[in-house]
């Protein structure tokens, strides 16, 4: 199959609409990274996902609607607080996960009674979403545990003839996954950390809590227990005050005549003059912007990415560090 990648307009929106009311899958952008949307409504399009990506069946996908989809249809929107995150946040970066009608495919969810719902605020997506309008089913449009896509070329590189189309939208702004956020109980409850923050979600919501799953337990986002955001080649991740480490097995890899390159902060790159630097840039939301760019762009050149792990820990830096530490996990 031969994939093309068209800018959005009516006459790719026209054959966008037609994949996905026929079942095949495509990929397309959102604000933070490329999905891969399939019609939520439709067993084989959703099982599909499964299949072209690669990924477990039993971690639930995330159904993407237009802003003007009543949520009604799909779901039971019981605590007050939730209307509140949505006129604070959506159209936006925050997926909340709500107790299911049962209405999509049970595909989507893997079996588990609630339903992930998301309301991208990226202009080309919220066209597509309303020009198809249909609930849409999509992970990010990577092979399943590589890096997340953020540019057209990414999700082209990963599923190349395995789908007919890509719609452009440039890179990605926001460039790591949603916030996933359960909003069954009385403390909304973030399940995976993303660009709104758990601080952000409490000053809405008086309160929120920060899911650790414990040892031995059911995980409440199947997602989680996997292995992710990795790039091809070798990485390694050290703490700030380990700078001297990084330099040392940066030599070592180099006098063995590899090609390390360093992943850090901008204002650890005076430090490593003369290194070959992946540069994530300052403030919390230019590194999560940047990161999956640079891992992509590290794994294209380097034997061994080692980063830097930034000594922010709170607000959008713990979904950063959550998956730069998932993606980079020492390996030597
Ligand atoms: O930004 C994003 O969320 C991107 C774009 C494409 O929208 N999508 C994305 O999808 O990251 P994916 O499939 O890569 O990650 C979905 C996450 C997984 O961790 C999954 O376990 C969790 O959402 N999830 C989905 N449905 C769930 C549910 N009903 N309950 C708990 N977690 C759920
Ligand atoms: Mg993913």
């Amino acid at each position: 199959m031969e994939t093309q990648i068209f800018e959005i307009n009516e006459q790719s929106l026209e054959i966008a609409k037609k994949y996905v009311e026929n079942d095949i899958a495509i990929g397309f952008p959102t604000e933070t990274v490329y999905g891969l949307a399939a019609n939520a409504y439709s067993d084989e399009a959703v099982r599909s996902i499964y299949r072209i990506k690669g990924r477990p069946s039993d971690n639930p996908l995330i159904v993407h609607v237009h802003k003007d989809f009543d949520i009604n249809e799909l779901v039971y929107d019981e605590q007050p607080y939730a209307k509140l995150l949505r006129e604070k946040f959506l159209p936006g970066p925050l997926t909340m996960v709500y107790k299911s009608k049962g209405k999509v495919s049970p595909f989507v969810s893997c079996g588990i009674e609630t339903l992930a719902l998301r309301v991208p605020s990226h202009e080309g997506c919220q066209k597509f979403l309303k020009f198809v309008n249909l609930p849409i089913a999509a992970p990010s449009a990577n092979i399943s545990k590589h890096i997340s896509p953020v540019t057209s070329g990414h999700v082209f590189e990963d599923l190349k003839g395995l789908i007919p189309l890509i719609l452009e939208g440039g890179k990605c702004q926001g460039g790591i996954e949603s916030t996933v956020l359960d909003v069954t109980g009385k403390i909304p409850v973030v399940l995976r950390s993303g660009l709104i923050s758990r601080e952000m979600i409490a000053s809405v919501a008086g309160d929120c809590e920060l899911y650790v799953p414990k040892s031995g337990e059911v995980v409440r986002s199947p997602g989680l227990k996997y292995k992710h955001y990795a790039p091809k080649c070798k990485t390694a991740i050290f703490k700030a005050n380990q700078l001297d480490k990084v330099k040392e097995i940066y030599r070592e890899y180099k006098y063995s005549g590899k090609i390390p390159y360093i992943l850090c902060e901008d204002i650890y790159c005076s430090t490593f003059a003369g290194y070959n630097v992946l540069n994530l840039g300052k403030t919390a939301e230019e590194v999560a912007s940047n990161l999956y760019f640079r891992l992509h762009q590290g794994e294209a050149v380097a034997d061994i990415i080692i980063a830097v792990e930034p000594e922010e820990k709170t607000g959008v830096m713990t979904g950063v560090i959550n998956r730069l530490s998932k993606a980079c996990a020492n390996e030597n």
